[in-house]
């Protein structure tokens, strides 16, 4: 396929698409910037329209924020919009960390990601496992250090702390001078330019530019400021790297800019950054082969499933992610692991402004496909070819409980809903010995969720129960012997997952350590792909 010429027309659409996610700890300003991107990108007019969905989002475990957000995060999960004649796809990750699993499958559908960092507190835990999430595929990170019209950290401080505690190099692109009230704009190293900074949230003009660091304006109007800034500057260009494509694409040098999201402030840079910067679609592992996005044949995976609007029909959207070729209504796939065709009609594709009906996509761009449980997580499309694409993750839960019946008679409906809730990604659930059903989850809301959904969607009342489970992993043997071996001696110990999957189910850290010595040749896995 590599040495078939691509058509010219996909070709050229594919490359102007830019896939990406913001990644960051909570409070850090992703919603910010989620609404400032799309507002400088012309797709909303007015600031305010994205935090408002943030706020009726703002998941708690009262049952209809949950239900609100699930509703909202269909048709917020895909921003798409047009900048400087390039298609951009804004991917949408849950704002709340119980919802991590989703962030971390999302990001398996990007091809760069923007990470926002608060300039006062610097990295913080779900930044660092996001980022880890990033590292599996070495996807590109532009970093935005924000909020520097605070009294925050000093930058250089910032920058060696995203060094070590992240294990990527920075490249500063852009260099704050002054912060909090003395705030005063950046020096764009690339540029020679000074950008000043003004406060606002509404403006939408360029900042004010200024050439040359050297420039005497630059002492006139910030005598208090300018001659850290030209020392900060000597010093970066004599340690500091400079910033080079290549390193930014492999994943392992990331351009940093520090600005002020909600002052207007670095956005456009970080904008122009995605354009200029960020890869287009790449080439991606299908198994037998890589895929090239601008090949005619579509391909493409599921990376996430979202029960939709309605819940009594049990309707739900797959979204799925374009790898090759070119979507269009009403045209037939196979979907590869069900081994049979399906009709692709009526998708959903993404704008940001309103939620109008394109009916084409290409390489990088996501769709919406209505699912009645024919497709889970992970599954593969193609025009015929059997391909399956690799990556998608899953971890292993960190809470468990047990589900139990108010009704006995209701145990079919039971299994049925958890089956189906597990194969969407709702929760984890494995199969116990005696046909005990054990739920695993990354956060306590998840719990909540199923529950209510089970009750909704499966009419069934269910009780979850603590359960004595630390941890999971999934099992691998040398083999067969050995697997017979363990399964006879831990029987009471393993579980299989909504896949048919083998997995040890450990009491506590010591009990997994003591197994493990035990059994050297059983390979214990905390991760595992979907499919
Ligand atoms: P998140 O999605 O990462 O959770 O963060 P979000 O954008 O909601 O921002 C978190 C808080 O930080 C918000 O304040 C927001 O206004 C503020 N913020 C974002 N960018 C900046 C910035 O550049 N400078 C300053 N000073 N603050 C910033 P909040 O009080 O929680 O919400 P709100 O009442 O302002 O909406």
């Amino acid at each position: 396929m590599a040495d078939t010429p691509f058509p010219p027309e996909l070709l050229r659409d594919v490359q102007k698409r830019r896939t990406f996610a913001i990644i960051s700890h909570p409070d850090a300003g992703k919603t910010t910037l989620t609404e400032k991107l799309l507002l400088f990108g012309g797709a909303i007019q007015l600031a305010g329209t994205v935090k408002a969905r943030k706020s009726a989002r703002h998941a708690t475990s009262d049952w209809m924020e949950v239900e609100k957000q699930r509703g909202i995060s269909v048709t917020s999960s895909v921003m798409q919009f047009e900048y400087q004649g390039n298609t951009i796809n804004l991917l949408d990750t849950p704002g709340h960390e119980d919802f991590s699993e989703d962030t971390y499958r999302v990001l398996t559908a990007v091809d760069a990601a923007v990470m926002v960092i608060d300039a006062a507190k610097g990295v913080e835990a779900q930044t660092i496992k996001l980022l880890d999430v990033c590292r599996l595929r070495n996807t590109p990170i532009i970093t935005f250090v924000n909020k520097m019209d605070r009294e925050v950290r000093e930058p250089f401080e910032l920058l060696s702390e995203i060094e070590e505690v992240l294990k990527i190099q920075c490249a500063p692109v852009s260099w704050p001078i002054g912060m909090g009230k003395a705030f005063r704009g950046v020096y764009h190293l690339l540029n020679d330019a000074v950008l000043r900074f003004t406060s606002g949230e509404e403006k939408r003009s360029d900042a004010e530019v200024i050439k040359d660091i050297n420039n005497p304006l630059l002492d006139e109007l910030f005598p208090m400021e300018i001659k850290q800034v030209r020392d900060d500057v000597e010093l970066l260009n004599d340690a500091s790297p400079p910033f080079e494509l290549d390193e930014f694409l492999a994943g392992r040098q990331s351009p940093v800019f520090f600005g002020s999201g909600i002052n207007n402030f670095g956005v456009q840079e970080i904008l122009q950054a995605l354009i200029d910067w960020a890869p287009p679609p790449q080439p991606r592992d299908a198994g037998k082969r890589l895929v090239e996005p601008a090949e005619a044949p579509f391909s493409g995976f599921v990376f996430k499933i979202q029960a939709n609007m309605d819940p009594k029909h049990r309707d739900r959207i797959a979204f799925f992610r374009i790898c090759s070729g070119r979507y269009s209504s009403g045209m037939k796939v196979k979907h590869v692991r069900a081994g049979r065709d399906m009709k692709l009609a009526n998708a959903l594709t993404f704008m940001a402004n309103e939620r109008v009906l394109k009916d084409d996509g290409v390489a990088g761009d996501i769709i919406g496909i209505h699912n009645h449980g024919q497709l889970q997580i992970g599954d593969t499309l193609t025009e015929g070819e059997i391909l399956g694409f690799k990556g998608i993750p899953y971890f292993s839960p960190e809470m468990f409980r047990a589900a139990r019946l108010r009704d006995p008679l209701k145990s079919k409906q039971l299994q049925k809903g958890l089956q189906e809730l597990g194969e969407e990604g709702a929760i984890q659930v494995f199969e116990q010995e005696g046909g005990q059903m054990l739920l695993g989850a990354v956060g306590q809301l998840q719990f909540e969720v199923v529950a209510q959904r089970l009750k909704d969607e499966y009419k069934v009342d269910a009780i979850f129960e603590s359960a004595d489970i630390h941890t999971a992993r999934w099992l691998t043997f040398p083999d067969d012997l050995t697997r017979r071996n363990f399964e006879y001696e831990q029987a009471l110990r393993l579980g299989k997952d909504v896949d048919g999957n083998m997995v040890y189910l450990a009491t506590s850290r010591y009990n997994l350590a003591v197994t493990m010595e035990k059994w050297p040749k059983v390979g214990f896995h905390a991760t595992r792909e979907h499919g």
